[in-house]
């Protein structure tokens, strides 16, 4: 038991948003600002992605497109290369396309209410609660990931956070947090200060209850559960996939192929990809390629968020007498260009490995 004053819950968000101000995170490049295109741009990017490698591409995406409306106006071609490696590319392609629709149906500004954020794509109940706490100092919950272990431990809430009955709960303590909190509560320090507190004190492993502001009232650190809470979902077998990539090089250049905008790395370049390396030579041969031009290299594993693939690269390297027309979601790309293309990031790491100027 950590010795201290248990909180009434009207002292709950008071007490989090205190220790935000004194001990949160303040001076991230997103913070400090009230311009909602920044913080949703932030938010987005945030959703999968660590603060530590969120910085790099926040800063140079706002460079680029400085505003909603440059935005709207870039094409998607034109926005991708500035998420490459992010990874969870429809957060791209939503992003720009509710720049388009900030644009065209709410004349250029974001909406302000919670409600109204939520239903522009890409944005989430949780999302769109933090934009318009940050952006505007509206009063609604948050409940993300990280969220949830501060809540599910400090109310003693044993269903899996998964299920949506305990997500309902969840949601409805948050709500019942913040109608007990005084009217004149910060919603930015409360909001930033339980991300704050989830992401660094309230950690999965090893929370530091000792530094907590709830520990004298949180259920996990009274009763010693903090292991046993959030109560773990069970876990799924997951799938691995296989296939072969294909690097084929001619005058300089590689043959990259665009992904369809639904699925895996949608909008991005790629390499043209077979089921295997049988499909792949068969394609080989087709072009007049021999077993003698073709080289197998290491290979490697991405995972994704529900299924891990294995990749094969082979290196090709053919005459000029290949460079057929390409198809119209095909193009040939100088290796000199390859820094700059909207690769995948396992896509770029295989052809780092080949080419200085693909790091
Ligand atoms: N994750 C999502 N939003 C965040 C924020 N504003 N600060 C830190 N981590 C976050």
């Amino acid at each position: 038991m950590v010795a201290g004053k248990a909180l009434a819950i009207d002292e709950f968000a008071t007490a989090i948003a205190q220790w935000q101000r004194a001990a949160g995170r303040n001076n991230l490049p997103w913070q400090n600002s009230h311009d909602p295109y920044r913080i949703w741009l932030s938010e987005i990017m945030l959703q999968q992605t660590q603060v530590s490698t969120a910085i790099g591409y926040y800063e140079r995406f706002l460079k680029r497109f400085p505003t909603v409306q440059a935005l709207a106006q870039a094409t998607q071609d034109e926005v991708m290369p500035y998420w490459a490696g992010l990874g969870y590319y429809a957060r791209a392609r939503n992003l720009h396309q509710c720049a388009r629709e900030i644009c065209e149906t709410h004349g250029g500004q974001f909406p302000h209410e919670a409600e109204q954020i939520m239903q522009l794509p890409g944005i989430g109940r949780s999302t769109a609660a933090a934009i318009a706490a940050f952006a505007y100092g509206k009063r609604d919950p948050i409940m993300d990931g990280n969220v949830k272990r501060v809540f599910t431990r400090y109310f003693g809430i044993f269903g899996d956070p998964a299920t949506r009955a305990t997500e309902r709960r969840l949601w409805e303590t948050a709500q019942k947090v913040l109608d007990a909190a005084p009217p004149d509560l910060d919603m930015t320090a409360y909001t930033q200060g339980l991300m704050d507190l989830g992401a660094s004190l309230c950690s999965r492993g090893q929370p530091n209850c000792a530094a907590c502001p709830l520990a004298a009232s949180c259920y996990a650190c009274v009763e010693s559960r903090q292991a046993d809470l959030p109560v773990r979902k069970r876990k799924k077998q997951v799938e691995e996939r296989e296939c072969a990539m294909l690097i084929l090089q001619s005058d300089g250049r590689i043959l990259l192929e665009r992904r369809p905008s639904r699925g895996i790395w949608g909008g991005l370049w790629s390499l043209p990809q077979y089921d295997d390396a049988h499909a792949l030579r068969e394609t080989c041969r087709n072009m007049g390629l021999t077993a003698d031009d073709t080289c197998r290299m290491a290979g490697l594993r991405h995972t994704f968020s529900h299924f891990k693939l294995n990749i094969e690269p082979w290196h090709v390297e053919a005459g000029a007498t290949v460079l057929a027309e390409p198809r119209t979601d095909q193009a040939w790309i100088a290796i000199r260009d390859l820094a700059s293309a909207a690769l995948p990031a396992p896509v770029r790491k295989i052809l780092a490995g080949l080419f200085q100027a693909a790091a």
